[in-house]
C-alpha cells in the first residue's frame, strides 16, 4: 500500500476481552513451549473445541519465532481467524520481535484478503505497553508498504501469487488490545508509530523512485510539501547560490551532471524547544552514484538510485519529530546532486576547496559522499552553531563487508552521544555498532599536495571516511552513521519488503525524544570543543 492508504487505516486500542472482537482475525502470542498470555489457551480450547492444544500436541505449529498458523474459528468465535504467532523462546520477547511477527501476520492476512486484526501481543507484557503497541503497529504498516507505481496494470499490481479479483482488500483497521492500566501508553505508542512510519513510508518512496524521476530538485520540491504542512522551515540553495557561498566541495562533485544540484535546508523550531542551540542532522543525498569518473562495475549500479538513503532519512526524521510536537530545535541538512561521468567531472587529482577553507584531493570521484558532506557540515556548523551534529550517509561499501546488513556503523568524537546513540538504536531495533576512530587512521588520508585526500588506501575505509569527516565538523560534538549496509535489502524482510529500508527515522526520531529531555543541551554555554 502507499502512503495515502496506510493514513487511512484505523488504529485503535481496545480494553476489554479480545475474544468479542470482530476483525477478520484476532492475533494471539504463542511461545515455544506452548504457553500463551493470560489464559488464552485454555479460554479458546474452550471456545474451540481444543483445537489450538491439538494443534500444539501434533507440533502442526510450534510457536518458532516468526511462524504463523491461521486457525478458522467456523462461527465459534466472532473473529474469523485465530491467528497464532510464534514467539520463540519466552525470554527473547522483544518489541523488535513483536515487530517482526506483526510484520510476518500483517503480510500473511493480506495474501488471504482480511481487512481488519486485532491484535494481543501487549496482553501478557503491559509494562513495556508503550513499545510493544509501537512495534504492532510498525510491524504491520511498514510490511504492508509496496512500491508499484510504475506498474501500468491493476494486475502487476497485486503482490505475486495473490489471486485478483475485485474482492481483493487492504488493511482497513487494527485493533491493539490491553489492560485498561496500559491504555494510555498504548495510545502513545501508536502515535508515535505512526509518525514513525508515515516518515519512513517518504523515505521508501524517495529510495524507490528511480533516479530519473528523484532528482534533488523532486527531493526539495517533495520536501518542500511536507515541510509546508508542518510548518518547518525550508529553504533550498541552487548552484549558483552554492558557489557563492564558497561550498567547493559539493559544487565539484555537481559540476559533472545536468541535473542541478541543490542544498536542502528544513528547520524545526517549536516555540517551546528545549534547547538554545539547534541539533543539526546531516544526510547524504547523493540522488544517483555512478562514481563519476571512477567510473562504478555496471553490475548493482541501479541501486546507487538509494545512494540518498541519508537525506531522506533526514526529511522523515524531520516530519516525524514535527508530527508528534518534539519540543526541540532541530536543523536538517541534505546536500543533494548527483555523480556522474563527462566532460565536467572532477577528475581524479583535481583539488578542490571545501566552505571552511581546507583543501581536499580527489584521488577517487566515486568517494563523493564524504566531499558532499564536508560541506554541508561545515557549513551547517558555521551558521547555526549546532550542541550536537548527527550525520547519515550511505558512505562506504566497507562498512558492509565490517557489519554486513545486521548493524549501522557508528563513529564520531563524543563518546557519551555515540553511547546514547547505540542505546537508542537497540531499544528500537535499528541496530548500530560502534568502530574506533584513532588517531592513525588520519595519517591515511594525508595529501602530499592539499590539506586532505578524499581516499585512505586499502585498509579501514570505513572508518577513513569517517576521519575525513571529521576534519569539517570544527570540533562539534558529533555523531556519523554508515548506512551503506542498512538502506537497502535485497529480498523481502519481515517489516522490509525488498527495496529502500526507510532506515534511521526509528533511530533519530526516538533519540531525539530522548534528547528534549536533556539537561545538557538547555545550556546557552558551548561545550568543551572535543578533539578530533
Ligand atoms: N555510495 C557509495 C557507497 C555504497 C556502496 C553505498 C555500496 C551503498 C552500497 C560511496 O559513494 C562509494 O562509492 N564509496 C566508495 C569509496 C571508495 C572509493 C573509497 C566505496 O565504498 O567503494
Ligand atoms: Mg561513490
Ligand atoms: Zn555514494
Amino acid at each position: 500500500m502507499d502512503r495515502e492508504k496506510m493514513d487511512k487505516i484505523e488504529i485503535a486500542s481496545k480494553t476489554g476481552d479480545p475474544l468479542t472482537s470482530v476483525a477478520d482475525g484476532l492475533v494471539v502470542g504463542v511461545w515455544e513451549d506452548g504457553r500463551m498470555a493470560q489464559d488464552f489457551r485454555k479460554r479458546l480450547d474452550g471456545a474451540l473445541g481444543g483445537e489450538v492444544s491439538r494443534i500444539l500436541e501434533n507440533g502442526e505449529f510450534k510457536g518458532t519465532s516468526n511462524d504463523v498458523f491461521f486457525l478458522p474459528t467456523m462461527g465459534k468465535l466472532p473473529v474469523r481467524y485465530v491467528i497464532l504467532a510464534g514467539l520463540g523462546s519466552r525470554e527473547k520477547t522483544t518489541p523488535e520481535l513483536i515487530r517482526r511477527i506483526s510484520g510476518t501476520v500483517a503480510r500473511a492476512a493480506r495474501s488471504r484478503n482480511l481487512a481488519s486484526l486485532a491484535s494481543t501481543l501487549v496482553s501478557n507484557q503491559d509494562g513495556d505497553a508503550e513499545n510493544l503497541s509501537e512495534a504492532i503497529v510498525e510491524g504491520t504498516l511498514l510490511s504492508l508498504y509496496r512500491f508499484d507505481q510504475y506498474k501500468s496494470t491493476d494486475k502487476d499490481k497485486k503482490e505475486k501469487g495473490k489471486k485478483s479479483g475485485p474482492s481483493s482488500r487492504d488493511l482497513a483497521s487494527l485493533q491493539i488490545f490491553s489492560s485498561r492500566e496500559a491504555e494510555k501508553k498504548v495510545r502513545k505508542g501508536i502515535e508515535w508509530a505512526h509518525a514513525i512510519v508515515r516518515g519512513t513510508y517518504l523515505a521508501r518512496d524517495l529510495g524507490n523512485h528511480p533516479a530519473n524521476v528523484a532528482t534533488p530538485s523532486m527531493i526539495a520540491r517533495t520536501a518542500s510539501v511536507e515541510c509546508e504542512k508542518r510548518g518547518i522551515r525550508f529553504v533550498s540553495y541552487d548552484r549558483e547560490k552554492l558557489e557563492e557561498m564558497g561550498l567547493g566541495a559539493l559544487v565539484g562533485v555537481a559540476k559533472g551532471s545536468m541535473e542541478p544540484a541543490r542544498l536542502i535546508q528544513l528547520e524545526y523550531r517549536p516555540s517551546k524547544a528545549a534547547n538554545v542551540r539547534p541539533v543539526l542532522l546531516v544526510g547524504k543525498t547523493l540522488t544517483f552514484d555512478s562514481g563519476g569518473i571512477s567510473l562504478k562495475p555496471a553490475e548493482k549500479m541501479e541501486t546507487m538510485k538509494g545512494d540518498m538513503s541519508g537525506g531522506a532519512a533526514v526529511l522523515g526524521t524531520m516530519t516525524a519529530i514535527a508530527d508528534l510536537g518534539i519540543p526541540l530545535w532541530v536543523v536538517g541538512l541534505m546536500p543533494a546532486t548527483e555523480n556522474m561521468p563527462s566532460g565536467t567531472a572532477n577528475k581524479p587529482g583535481d583539488v578542490l576547496r571545501a566552505f571552511n577553507g581546507k583543501t581536499i584531493e580527489v584521488i577517487n570521484t566515486d568517494a563523493e559522499g564524504r566531499l558532499i558532506l564536508a560541506d554541508a557540515l561545515s557549513w551547517g556548523v558555521k551558521k547555526f552553531d549546532p550542541a550536537l551534529v548527527i550525520d547519515l550517509a550511505t558512505l562506504t561499501g566497507a562498512v558492509t563487508v565490517a557489519l554486513g546488513a545486521h548493524a549501522i556503523g557508528v563513529l564520531g568524537n563524543d563518546q557519551k552521544r555515540m553511547t546514547e546513540v547505540l542505546e537508542t538504536g537497540e531499544k528500537v531495533g535499528e541496530r548500530g555498532w560502534q568502530l574506533p576512530l584513532f588517531e592513525e587512521y588520519f595519517e591515511q588520508i594525508k595529501s602530499p599536495i592539499a590539506d586532505v585526500q578524499n581516499v585512505g588506501g586499502r585498509g579501514a575505509g570505513t572508518i577513513t571516511a569517517a576521519a575525513f569527516l571529521s576534519h569539517f565538523v570544527e570540533g562539534k560534538p558529533w555523531v556519523h552513521l554508515d548506512i551503506a549496509g542498512t538502506a537497502w535489502v535485497e529480498s523481502d524482510e519481515p517489516y522490509k519488503p525488498k527495496g529502500n529500508v526507510g532506515i534511521g527515522i526509528r533511530l533519530l526520531t526516538h533519540y531525539l525524544g530522548t534528547l528534549a529531555e536533556d539537561k545538557d543541551l538547555r545550556k546557552p554555554e558551548k561545550r568543551d570543543s572535543r578533539k578530533k
